[in-house]
């Protein structure tokens, strides 16, 4: 028997001696991706005979079709099919929705993030499918971007943190490859535009966004893709030095990496660095690119490079090969064995997306009217969101993707704010009107008032819908869209208390809600059953615990408006706004407070590399059992370069009994401290560093540790 095909072999091995049997055309083969959305039926009976090495964007039983169309080709390679499974396997229509990474960062759980990349990866496996993009390790600077709702907020350490859970998640059952996006600073494209030039030195990017793929590297994430922007001018799908030498032999990172949709043709058509395809696909593969994501023309230019020696034979190799020992990795090649069909939208899957929306809903303010009292008869539940499974679902689910859709329903049971309401609090409580659209189009603000004033509180869910989010869709203007602020505000007047929950993809202006209405919750996208989640909090069946992993600015033309920024000399703030923003990242109340004492380092004084135990209790002073993330800021207080005056070094979500004191340990790797200097050296300077130990950034207890 070939080598490759005795599963006693290792998978090592198996590549390579698969590889040496292969032709040029198989090779190059390999290393295109195309999307079965849009190939007419000719191109598709072409690529499968050439034994394509990936689809995008299939689903179900056709990746089945494919597959044993691909074990006749000469050496029988399998394809790997991959899939935006984002929040969950969304893009079929019955597999489980979970709220959207946004919303799930600010659960800051890990555990519970890695079973939902557990889940998603059976559903995705049980669908016949082997790759998810996802997760998404943008680190969100611009709140103008329209795709702030993909990533885990704004700060590189969750990123990473929470990036590194799911991909734990993804992969641990080898079921299926995560792959980390996009590479690299794509969320700080100057003006927050899509796609566009991201004007960062290469010191910064080592400093801020290459942290969390350095992570993903580290924990064998199969697969990584090339973001669609350039930086500092240079477009990152023909940018050698960021891709090649970082992250394949800086970092070590041994997957493979695709490019996004057709970076490879936007190399000529829209960035203009190729005078044309074949131009494009050297500098993509000599980048270091390995798989081009649906530009088809990518294979005759290939072969083309290759018959003109115009390019390295060992870079083609270097690419199939990392191909082929992920495909071996994952069992491709044998009898994979596939969760059943039935794990999509599974109880247990349901159970765990629950236990995820509840921990991400944040309350924001809450002027002692939730949870609501016994005395709340009837409730006005009104609102464009209150109702609205698209606007709470958000971006990436069978709705927009791959390809959009106007009427279809989902086939899960899901749960709207409505919903939610009207099954904690009896239908007949509940007064539902839908006040005002999300554009401006509808005005029923009179009803939703005359509801209000018959009721004894006021739930009013507003926020954004997709039109405003996604790819392209940045928003110069972050303000409440349509007539939302008049409603609130006509709900303020009647003196009701009134609850205002966002359903929406990122933050928002919210001043008015914050000093007029009586309680704020962000929910974010929630997924199936965030509507559910929100109605049992304000019911008191459970404990808020959901922290904000993104800071909410006064005024769209205050972002950046992140908490670890640079320090300057004039105050930062503009004369026409009053200083800071609405609401920080690390805010987040519960219905306990939560006391901090007692910080204590393992160690005052310590050389760089050591690890330090931080300790600090955390008091539950409520009467209700809760949980409580501690966060870890830290302040290199004299520096060589500029450093932000609180960076997090750790966070743990710990659960505490109403009344009880738990003592919180916190690992600080001294290594962690380092900052990059000018000439890109890791430095962990000698001197002065705060430890701040607390609730979020305000809330705290302060310990020194010197490195010395
Ligand atoms: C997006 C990626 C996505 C890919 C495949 C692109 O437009 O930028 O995030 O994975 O499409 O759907």
């Amino acid at each position: 028997m070939e080598k490759y095909k005795d599963k006693s072999v290792g998978t090592d091995e198996r590549a390579e001696d698969l590889l040496s049997r292969m032709t040029v055309e198989e090779k190059i083969g390999q290393m295109l991706q195309v999307s079965y959305n849009t190939l007419s039926e000719e191109d598709y009976e072409r690529y499968q005979e050439l034994g394509i090495g990936s689809f995008l964007h299939v689903l179900g039983s056709e990746a089945d079709d494919i597959r044993a169309k691909a074990a006749n080709t000469r050496l029988g390679i399998p394809p790997i099919f991959g899939i935006d499974a984002i929040h969950g396997h969304a893009l079929l229509n019955g597999a489980t929705v979970f709220p959207s990474q946004l919303a799930v960062s600010c659960s800051f759980n890990r555990e519970l993030i890695r079973e939902m990349g557990r889940c998603t990866a059976r559903e995705v496996a049980a669908d016949g499918l082997d790759w998810t993009f996802s997760p998404v390790l943008c680190i969100a600077r611009d709140l103008r971007w329209g795709r702030v709702d993909e990533t885990f907020g704004e700060d590189s350490y969750v990123v990473g943190e929470l990036g590194g859970a799911i991909i734990d998640g993804y992969e641990c059952d080898n079921y299926i490859i995560a792959c980390a996006k996009h590479y690299i600073a794509y969320g700080e494209a100057a003006g927050g535009r899509d796609a566009y030039d991201s004007p960062v030195t290469e010191r910064k990017i080592r400093e801020v966004f290459l942290p969390p793929f350095k992570k993903a590297a580290d924990i064998g994430c199969g697969s990584m893709m090339t973001a669609y922007g350039s930086i500092d001018t240079l477009p990152l799908t023909a940018n050698r030095h960021i891709l090649r030498e970082i992250l394949k032999e800086e970092i070590g990172f041994d997957g493979f990496i695709v490019t996004d949709w057709e970076n490879v043709r936007s190399l000529v058509t829209n960035q203009h660095v190729a005078e044309d395809l074949t131009e494009a696909s050297k500098k993509a593969v000599e980048a270091g690119n390995d798989m081009s994501m649906n530009t088809h023309e990518f294979y005759e230019c290939m072969l083309r490079l290759v018959g003109d020696s115009k390019i390295d034979m060992d870079l083609i190799d270097d690419a199939v090969r990392r191909i082929l020992k992920i495909k071996f990795r994952l069992g491709l090649f044998d009898e994979k064995i596939r969760p059943n069909r039935d794990v999509i939208g599974c109880r247990g899957h349901k159970n765990v997306n629950y236990e995820l929306a509840k921990e991400s809903i944040v309350l924001l303010k809450n002027d002692n009217v939730l949870p609501l009292k016994g005395d709340t008869k009837t409730i006005a539940v009104v609102g464009p969101n209150t109702d609205d499974i698209r606007a709470q679902y958000g971006d990436w689910t069978f709705f927009s993707h791959p390809t959009p859709k106007e009427n279809v329903a989902p086939l899960s049971d899901f749960y709207t704010v409505l919903r939610g309401m009207r099954e904690v609090f009896g239908g007949k409580n509940i007064l539902y009107s839908k006040g005002c659209d999300i554009y401006g189009r509808e005005n029923y603000i009179s009803d939703a008032v005359k509801a209000a004033e018959k009721a004894d509180a006021v739930v009013c869910v507003i926020g954004d819908c997709l039109a405003q989010n996604g790819e392209y869709r940045d928003r110069a203007d972050l303000e409440l869209s349509g007539h939302q602020l008049e409603l609130v505000k006509r709900l303020v007047g009647t003196q009701k208390p009134v609850i205002a929950v966002l359903v929406n993809c990122k933050p928002l202006c919210i001043s008015y809600l914050k000093e007029s209405c009586a309680a704020v919750i962000e929910s974010f996208n929630g997924g199936d059953l965030g509507g559910m989640a929100v109605a049992e909090m304000m019911a008191g069946k459970f404990n808020p615990s959901g922290k904000l992993s993104i800071s909410f600015p006064r005024h769209s033309a205050q972002t950046p408006c992140y908490y670890n920024q640079y320090t300057g000399w004039h105050g930062g703030g503009y004369v026409d706004l009053p200083k800071g923003n609405v609401y920080d990242f690390g805010d987040g109340l519960s219905y306990s407070k939560f006391e901090y004492s007692d910080l204590k380092l393992s160690k005052a004084k310590a050389a760089a590399g050591e690890i330090i135990n931080v300790t600090v209790n955390v008091k539950n002073n409520g009467d209700m059992d809760g949980k409580e993330t501690v966060m870890m800021f830290v302040n290199d207080v004299v520096s060589s370069h500029l450093t932000p005056t609180k960076q997090l070094k750790g966070f743990e979500k710990v659960f505490i009994k109403a009344g009880d004191t738990k003592k919180v340990t916190l690992k600080l790797d001294t290594n962690d401290l380092a900052l990059v200097t000018s000439d890109l050296k890791y430095v962990v300077e000698n001197g002065d560093f705060e430890i701040m130990v607390g609730r979020n950034t305000k809330e705290y207890l302060t310990a020194i540790l010197t490195i010395e």
